[in-house]
């Protein structure tokens, strides 16, 4: 699975699964635009060993969007894989979220993933080729606590559908959905929620960061070059069905 010559788009490359897809693709030879609201995205550019970019940017705009774009063009001359993994949580029961925790977890995780979606699709459209990869997650069936973060996920999820009819033929576009993962955004999680997850999971442990990149790896190369519009689950089996044991 190589990626020699290709330039990869990766928002929340700064941290997790993010910064784990920007080394995974770094080795098997692709350019890295790290693009993340965190300024820790510097540190993970400057570990790369191919010319990489650092954009200091945040997914809800889409001015920081297309100024990114500019910037990954001007440097490298195209971009042949994005992947939408900027994401957050702002867990709460329905009957007591906010309207604001909807918006900032819509904002980021689902309406973030369509701005890049148009601005670099048009792009790949024109170049006749682009792979997307959009980071869903196992709570995209629903999940206690969680109903803004559920329904952006699943909004991922007919996102990718839609996206793999309208940019067909040139562009593939699939998603991930990962279970639990040892990230710093899982690790934010408290002791008892991650007790309950772990507690599901039939491989009995969470899974690394890399075992999503290596999963990114293979639907951003040439690899997967039949596979459109497909939702990959990479969550040591806990939604693989009813466990009744
Ligand atoms: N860790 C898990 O268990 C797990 C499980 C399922 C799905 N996911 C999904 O995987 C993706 C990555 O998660 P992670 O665990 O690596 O999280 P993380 O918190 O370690 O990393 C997320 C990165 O996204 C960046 N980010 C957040 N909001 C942003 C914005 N508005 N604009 C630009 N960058 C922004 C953060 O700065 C951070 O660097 C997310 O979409 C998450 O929902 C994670």
């Amino acid at each position: 699975m190589n990626l020699t010559g290709k330039v990869a788009f990766i928002t929340g490359a700064g941290s997790g699964i993010g910064a784990a897809m920007a080394e995974t693709f770094d080795q098997a030879g692709a350019s890295v635009v790290i693009f993340d609201l965190n300024p820790a995205g510097q540190e993970v550019a400057d570990s790369l060993k191919n010319p990489s970019l650092f954009v200091n940017g945040n997914v809800t705009s889409a001015q920081d969007i297309k100024q990114a774009v500019q910037a990954s063009i001007e440097t490298f001359g195209k971009i042949d894989i994005l992947i939408n993994n900027a994401g957050i949580f702002r867990d709460k029961k329905l009957l007591q979220m906010s309207e604001e925790e909807w918006d900032a977890v819509l904002d980021v995780n689902l309406k973030g993933a369509f701005t890049a979606m148009k601005e670099i699709g048009q792009h790949m459209m024109e170049n006749k080729y682009g792979k997307i990869i959009n980071i869903s997650s196992v709570s995209h069936k629903g999940n206690f606590g969680q109903a803004n973060y559920s329904a952006s996920k699943a909004g991922l999820v007919s996102l990718t559908s839609t996206a793999a009819f309208e940019l067909s033929p040139y562009v593939t576009v699939n998603a991930i959905a990962p279970g639990a993962i040892d990230t710093p955004l899982f690790q934010s999680m408290d002791e008892k929620g991650k007790q309950k997850f772990l507690k599901k999971i039939p491989l009995k442990r969470a899974g690394k960061p890399e075992e999503i990149a290596q999963a990114a790896l293979f639907l951003a190369s040439d690899a997967s070059s039949y596979i459109t519009g497909t939702l990959l689950e990479v969550d040591g089996g806990l939604t693989t069905g009813l466990n009744l044991r």
